[in-house]
C-alpha cells in the first residue's frame, strides 16, 4: 500500500465512524491536526470531540476517554503504541496519523504515517489536510491550516520554504482556495507582520549579520542610511509587510551585500514565506510563522482549545485571550535564552547540557534549547533538563539539534528512546528534534549515555563532531 493509498483507507474509516475522539498534541502541529480533522468529519455529519495532551504518556493517558467512540491520536501515537494497548484499546477502534518515528508495541494499529515514505517534510497537520481532502475536495479551505501546522513544526526551516507533497499539494490548494499567497523570494526573517522592521532584522541571526544581527540601534541606521521611511507621520513603526516592494528590495540588496563584503553566504537570507491575505493586516494571523507561534503559546499555556478555536475562525474572545497568552510567551522565552547564554552550558564531548530546574515550563524548554542552539556550538546537539510540576521524581528532557549534523549520522529520537528507556523512562520524536521522560534520580547517567550514544552515530560514519 503506498502512501496515498493509506490516506484513503484512514477517510474512508473515518467515514464509516459513529463518533469520534481525536487525541492531539498541543503545540501548532497537534493544535492544527485537529482544527483539520475535527472541521472535516463535523462537515461528515459525524459527532466530534477533542482532547489535547501535552504528550501521550503514563501520567497523561487517563485523559484518553474509555468510552466505545473511534480515536484518532495526531501528531502523536506513532512512538506509543505499547501504551494504546496497554489501555486495551483495539486495533479497529483506532487510527493513528503521525510523523514521528513509529515504534511497534503488541499491537500494531491503523496509521498514516509520512515517514516510512521518505517525506520527512511533512507534518502531522499535512499527513491530516490530505486526510480532510480525501474525505471531502471541498476540505481545500483547511489548506491554510496545514501551512501553518507544518511552518509551525519547523518543514520550512533548513530549506528555506516548504518543499515536497506539503509544498505542490497543500500550499497549491490553499493558493487556488486565494487563503493562502507565496512570497517567492521574501526576506528569511521572524515577525514581519508585527514587529517594526529594525527589530525584525535585529533578532534574526540566520544568517548572522554583523552590526544588524542582535543590534537593534544598528538596524535602525542601516535602514536609515538606506533612506527607508520607518516610521509613521504618527510615530507608529511600520512593519515588513507594509513595506513598498521597492523598499524591500533595497533593504534584501543591502543585507546581502553586506553578507558578500563579510565572506558570508548568502544563502540563507532569502525565504519562501507563507501569508494569508484574508487576515488583518499587522497582526500576528498575518503569516504562517506568527501564527504559529499563536498557537504555540496557547498550546504550551494549557489552552490549546484556545489556538483550534482561532483556526477554525474565532477573531473574538478567543482571539483576545491568545494575544495575552503570546506576550506571556514571548517575554518567558526571552528569558529562558537569555537564561541559557548566560548560565552557560556543560560541554561533554558530543552533547552539550544544560539544566534550568524548575524555572522554566516543561513544554517550552525545547523551544528555548532549539532557539539557543544557534547562539552556541551549532555542531554540537544541546540537551535540555526541566523540572516536571506534576511529578518531582522526573525530569523533561528536550534535545535539539540541526540538519548538518544529522548528515554526520546523528539521529537524536534513537538517542533519546535508548537512553531514557534504559533508566525506565520514555522518549521518541524525530533526528532533528527528541524529547523524554526521566527519573530524576538517573539525571547524569542519562546525560552521559546520550554523551555515548551521539559518539557511536558520529563514529558510525566517521565524522566527528566538530
Ligand atoms: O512533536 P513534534 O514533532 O511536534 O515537535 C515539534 C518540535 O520539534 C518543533 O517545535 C521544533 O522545535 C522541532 N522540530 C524541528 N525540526 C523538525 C521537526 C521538529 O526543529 N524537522
Ligand atoms: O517537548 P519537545 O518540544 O522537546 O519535543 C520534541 C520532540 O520529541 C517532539 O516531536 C515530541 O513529540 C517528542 N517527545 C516524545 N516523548 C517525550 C517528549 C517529547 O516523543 N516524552
Amino acid at each position: 500500500m503506498g502512501f496515498s493509498d493509506e490516506v484513503k483507507a484512514a477517510s474512508e474509516q473515518i467515514a464509516a465512524a459513529h463518533e469520534i475522539t481525536i487525541i492531539s498534541h498541543i503545540d501548532a502541529d497537534g493544535i492544527s491536526c485537529e482544527a483539520i480533522l475535527s472541521q472535516a468529519i463535523a462537515r461528515q455529519g459525524i459527532p466530534v470531540r477533542s482532547v489535547f495532551v501535552r504528550q501521550l504518556e503514563p501520567l497523561t493517558m487517563p485523559q484518553v476517554p474509555d468510552d466505545s467512540s473511534f480515536k484518532i491520536f495526531t501528531d502523536l501515537g506513532a512512538g506509543q503504541q505499547n501504551l494504546l494497548a496497554a489501555k486495551g484499546l483495539k486495533e479497529k477502534d483506532v487510527l493513528i496519523v503521525d510523523h514521528h518515528v513509529s515504534q511497534p508495541g503488541e499491537i500494531t494499529y491503523p496509521q498514516v504515517n509520512c515517514l516510512p515514505y521518505g517525506y520527512t517534510k511533512m507534518s502531522a497537520a499535512g499527513v491530516s489536510y490530505l486526510i480532510a481532502k480525501a474525505l471531502d475536495e471541498a476540505n481545500i479551505d483547511l489548506a491554510k491550516l496545514a501551512v501553518i501546522g507544518n511552518v509551525g513544526d519547523m518543514m520550512a526551516r533548513e530549506t528555506c520554504g516548504l518543499v515536497g507533497p506539503v509544498r505542490e499539494q497543500i500550499v497549491e490548494d490553499g493558493v487556488r482556495h486565494r487563503s493562502v499567497k507565496v512570497c517567492k523570494k521574501d526576506l528569511n526573517c521572524y515577525g514581519t507582520a508585527t514587529r517594526p522592521v529594525h527589530l525584525s532584522l535585529a533578532y534574526n541571526d540566520d544568517p548572522f549579520i554583523k552590526g544588524i544581527s542582535n543590534n537593534p540601534d544598528g538596524a535602525k541606521q542601516f535602514l536609515k542610511k538606506l533612506g527607508i521611511v520607518q516610521q509613521t507621520s504618527d510615530g507608529r513603526w511600520y512593519v515588513w509587510e507594509e513595506l513598498s516592494d521597492d523598499d524591500r528590495r533595497q533593504i534584501i540588496s543591502a543585507l546581502a551585500q553586506q553578507l558578500i563584503a563579510n565572506g558570508e553566504s548568502v544563502d540563507r537570507l532569502l525565504a519562501e514565506t507563507y501569508r494569508f491575505p484574508d487576515e488583518i493586516p499587522r497582526t500576528p494571523l498575518r503569516n504562517a510563522q506568527e501564527y504559529a507561534t499563536v498557537l504555540n503559546a496557547c498550546g504550551r499555556w494549557t489552552k490549546p482549545a484556545v489556538g483550534s478555536a482561532i483556526l477554525k475562525g474565532d477573531r473574538g474572545q478567543a482571539y483576545r485571550e491568545a494575544e495575552h497568552m503570546l506576550g506571556n510567551h514571548r517575554a518567558i522565552i526571552r528569558d529562558l535564552l537569555q537564561y541559557i547564554i548566560e548560565t552557560g552550558v556543560t560541554e561533554l564531548e558530543h552533547v552539550q547540557y544544560i539544566d534550568v530546574g524548575g524555572k522554566y515550563p516543561d513544554t517550552i524548554v525545547g523551544i528555548g534549547a532549539g532557539m539557543a542552539l544557534s547562539k552556541l556550538n551549532a555542531n554540537k546537539p544541546i540537551l535540555i533538563l526541566c523540572e516536571v510540576p506534576e511529578d518531582k521524581n522526573l525530569l523533561k528532557v528536550s534535545m535539539r539539534t540541526n540538519e548538518r549534523v544529522i548528515a554526520r549520522g546523528v539521529d537524536l529520537q534513537q538517542a533519546v528512546s535508548e537512553a531514557s528507556s534504559e533508566y525506565g523512562g520514555s522518549g521518541g520524536g524525530h533526528k532533528i528534534a527528541a524529547g523524554a521522560f526521566i527519573p530524576k534520580t538517573a539525571e547524569q547517567e542519562f546525560v552521559n549515555r546520550v554523551n555515548r550514544i551521539l559518539g557511536e552515530q558520529f563514529a558510525r560514519t566517521g565524522a566527528g563532531n566538530r
